[in-house]
């Protein structure tokens, strides 16, 4: 049998940055609110020309390089976004496949929000366990300030834009396969995180009057307890189902969303503080990119290693959630 395993990692982020400062000049806010209740100091904007798929490419491209693994060997591409370059068609990760020059290979986009790129590894995982693929790139793009609303003071502090890329292949050695990887939704909640209008529900005709309701909307505080519970809960699971303890995790991988709701479950969780990886800072929060930029940053580092154990916990609009264990596994030169 054919094991999956985590190889490389890469990531991009846009040049221009927007500071709680630069926000409090656009919305009744402070640094002082925004750093206390969310721990984020600023986040990246691509410029108006940048697209969720060239962030996409850069982040691949990096990744694909640092794999080993040449670019005619991807056997599929997977892109994990709530912001693709068009609404309908065609995917993000077609354009993606498309740039970086693969062809005639399975190409599409996930929809899971901030949990995409978790269900982006359960799908890679998957499909290299039952043999239909060895190489598949999975990325997480979001150029969320494409759906923003900057006149909202409850959503537009906490989002930013960028990429992170992973290139998933067979192995047959089960010490570098990737050990598990839950997902889960609930659509029950899905009025807590969405954008209501733009899609089928819409009329035509008043699509006009509607163009806000494409915006990003939330209930912020519902939102944040149901994020502590679920995430906790699905960590604890998958921890529990595996026979792994908390403290044989080497990195603790949480999307980057509030810097409370990840010492909330950091410490429901009993993680040691060197163990939890922690970029909202500066990046806010970029959804489906949050956790594979959190993974490059801690790999540019220096501070991620072969063998060591990445454990990923995601939660997002849907509402969705994921969590993952999964040694990082670059190909060792013989
Ligand atoms: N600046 C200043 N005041 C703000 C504000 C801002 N940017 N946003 C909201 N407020 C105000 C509210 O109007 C409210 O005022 P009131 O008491 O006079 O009514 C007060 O601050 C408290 O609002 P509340 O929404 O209860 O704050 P909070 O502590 O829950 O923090 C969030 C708000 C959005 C930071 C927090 O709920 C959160 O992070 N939720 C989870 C969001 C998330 O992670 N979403 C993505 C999931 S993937």
């Amino acid at each position: 049998m054919a094991y999956a395993a985590f190889r490389s990692i890469g990531a991009y982020v846009p040049q221009k940055i927007l500071t709680n400062e630069d926000l409090s000049k656009m919305v009744d806010t402070s640094d002082e609110w925004i750093t206390k209740r969310t721990g984020i100091k600023e986040r990246h904007i691509a410029a108006k020309e940048e697209f969720t798929s060239d962030m996409g490419v850069k982040a691949a491209s990096l990744a694909i390089e640092r794999s080993g693994i040449a670019l005619e060997e991807i056997d599929m591409l997977v892109c994990a976004t709530i912001s693709p370059d068009y609404f309908c068609m065609p995917s993000t990760a077609t354009i993606i496949a498309t740039k970086l020059g693969i062809k005639g290979v399975t190409a599409f986009d996930i929809s899971a929000a901030c949990t995409g790129f978790v269900y982006a590894l359960s799908v890679a995982k998957a499909f290299i366990e039952s043999g239909m693929k060895k190489n598949v790139l999975i990325i997480g793009a979001e150029k969320l300030s494409a759906i923003t609303d900057y006149s909202d003071r409850g959503t537009c502090i906490l989002f930013g834009d960028g990429a992170g890329a992973a290139v998933i292949s067979a192995t047959q050695n089960k010490e570098e396969a990737i050990i598990d990887v839950h997902t889960g939704a609930d659509g029950e909640y899905a009025d807590l995180l969405m954008t209501p209008n733009g899609g089928s529900g819409s009329a035509h005709d008043e699509l006009e009057n509607e163009a806000a309701g494409c915006f990003m909307q939330m209930k912020g505080n519902e939102t944040f307890k149901v994020a502590v519970r679920t995430l906790t809960n699905d960590v604890k699971e998958i921890l529990e189902q595996n026979n792994i303890k908390s403290e044989d995790v080497t990195h603790f991988i949480p999307h980057q969303a509030n810097y409370r709701i990840i010492k909330a479950v950091g410490d429901a969780l009993k993680m040691r503080e060197n163990q939890v990886v922690l970029t909202v800072a500066k990046y806010g929060n970029t959804s489906g990119a949050s956790i594979p930029m959190a993974i490059n940053d801690l790999y540019e580092a220096g501070k991620l290693k072969a063998g060591e154990l990445m454990l990923l916990d995601a939660f997002g609009g849907g509402l969705t959630w994921g969590s993952a264990l999964a040694p990082f596994s670059p190909i060792r030169d013989a």
